[in-house]
């Protein structure tokens, strides 16, 4: 749309009702003015078409790290898109090598090596596959296949990254799904850390093993921060056993945490590191699957053994993308934005903790990864009206987040928050307020 064009949103309503299937929707009974229609965005803040403005905490899907509306992406992708606007990895481009040296030097140890892709999803399905194919080429004999991930993680939406997500609700009616996959419970307090692992391992014969694949802090599942010695424990069992570590790193990756690398809160650097999200603060779709020395070695052999990485994404590291991840990560390291997600992540934990209310079960997080579960008063699960009214407040109250249901028995809603890393303290208290106002709401 020109900026000249008025914009007639009730047809763009009528429009998206009768056309456009929305992510984790139930269609029937939806009306048309159930979604925003959100127009535009700076900072923090996305607008409405009918003018009102929300403080994004959720910072798009988990990704607008830097904040919206940064005009050096901006310029980055137009005079890419002038210059060579596509051409496929099967060659080198400019901002796809620039790119690759540049998250060389940002990612811990010597994760030097990347399979550019489109997201998450597929960052993860290229991960298992490098896992797999890393395991039967370095352990000849075994057949290293299976993958262990965790209850409640997310992963992906693709068969593979499906596989390894540990939610029911995104699981079950695509079912059967690729064979291979074990999942183990997630760390509770002392309980299910690495010597549940590798007890799992014993059991399905580390022969058998080609990685163990979690996100440090589990974001869809709930925001799940684990205990201090539970990513150790799983670099130590991996060693051990001659698996790979993989560590998703998708939402806790680029500052989100208050570190660069959420795996770094623990000194643990990962054999393989899957990337997205917040590497080009979604100005454009980018994805990665990083890989150490160690791991790249195994790929190398004469021409005709047949050793190579056999995948090809006509769009992974599309050189506009690139482009746009690359002016991304200038801004983020000019900035030292995951300071700023320390400190002001710090200062909203508090404010959330210090909010009285029956109705609220636990606040936890890490940086601007957060989340707020609730509760009825009596400590059973908060019922499905008052979860919807709640949601309602929120947004009334001028604020977005986003909401986790049926991720774990007995634990929903969790309201969950990842704002842009250049939140400041008044917004933080926006916020706070804002979950006031809507706790009130339904008491
Ligand atoms: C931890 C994690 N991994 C992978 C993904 C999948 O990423 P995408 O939606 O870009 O495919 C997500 C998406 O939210 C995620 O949170």
């Amino acid at each position: 749309m020109s900026s000249s064009e008025a914009l007639d949103v009730d047809r763009v309503r009528t429009q998206d009702l009768d056309h456009v299937w929305h992510p984790m929707m139930q269609h029937q009974g939806m009306t048309k003015d159930d979604l925003l229609v959100i127009v535009s965005a700076d900072g923090c803040e996305v607008t409405d078409a009918d003018g009102k403005t929300y403080l994004d905490a959720y910072a798009g899907i988990w990704n607008v790290n830097v904040g919206y509306g940064r005009q050096e992406i901006i310029d980055a992708v137009h005079e890419q898109m002038r210059e060579l606007a596509f051409y496929p990895q099967t060659q080198i481009s400019v901002p796809a090598a620039r790119l690759a040296a540049r998250l060389a030097d940002l990612l811990p140890g010597d994760l030097n090596h990347f399979f550019f892709v489109n997201s998450g999803s597929e960052a993860n399905e290229t991960a298992i596959k490098v896992a797999r194919q890393y395991g039967r080429s370095t352990h000849p004999g075994e057949n290293r296949y299976k993958i262990i991930s965790r209850h409640q993680g997310y992963h992906g939406f693709t068969m593979g990254a499906m596989s390894a997500t540990g939610q029911t609700l995104r699981r079950s009616q695509y079912e059967p799904l690729v064979p291979g996959f074990i999942r183990i419970e997630p760390p509770q307090g002392d309980a299910y850390g690495a010597d549940t692992v590798a007890k799992v391992i014993e059991r399905e014969g580390p022969d058998t093993v080609a990685a163990i694949i979690a996100e440090p802090i589990i974001g869809g599942g709930g925001v799940l921060v684990p205990p201090d010695d539970y990513l150790p424990g799983l670099r130590e069992v991996c060693d051990r056993y001659g698996c790979l570590l993989i560590l998703d790193e998708v939402i806790t990756g680029f500052g989100r945490t208050g570190k660069m690398f959420g795996c770094e809160h623990w000194g643990v650097v990962p054999d393989v590191m899957t990337i997205a999200k917040g590497v080009s603060s979604g100005y454009l779709p980018l994805g990665a699957c990083a890989v150490s020395e160690k791991v790249f070695d195994a790929f190398k052999g004469e021409a005709d053994e047949g050793k190579e990485f056999s995948q090809v994404s006509t769009y992974g590291g599309h050189p506009t993308c690139c482009a746009a991840a690359l002016a991304n990560l200038e801004i983020l390291t000019r900035e030292r934005l995951w300071e700023n997600s320390e400190q002001v992540g710090d200062y909203l934990l508090g404010r959330l903790r210090d909010i009285e209310s029956p109705l609220i079960k636990e606040v936890r997080g890490k940086g601007l990864m957060l989340a707020v579960e609730l509760q009825n008063e009596d400590g059973t699960e908060l019922d499905g009206d008052r979860t919807g009214r709640f949601g309602k407040a929120l947004r009334a109250a001028g604020v977005i987040t986003g909401k986790m249901s049926h991720v774990r028995e007995g634990s929903e809603p969790v309201f969950t928050m990842s704002p842009p890393m250049i939140l400041k303290e008044e917004q933080a208290d926006r916020i706070a307020g804002a979950f006031v106002t809507a706790l009130r709401e339904i008491s």
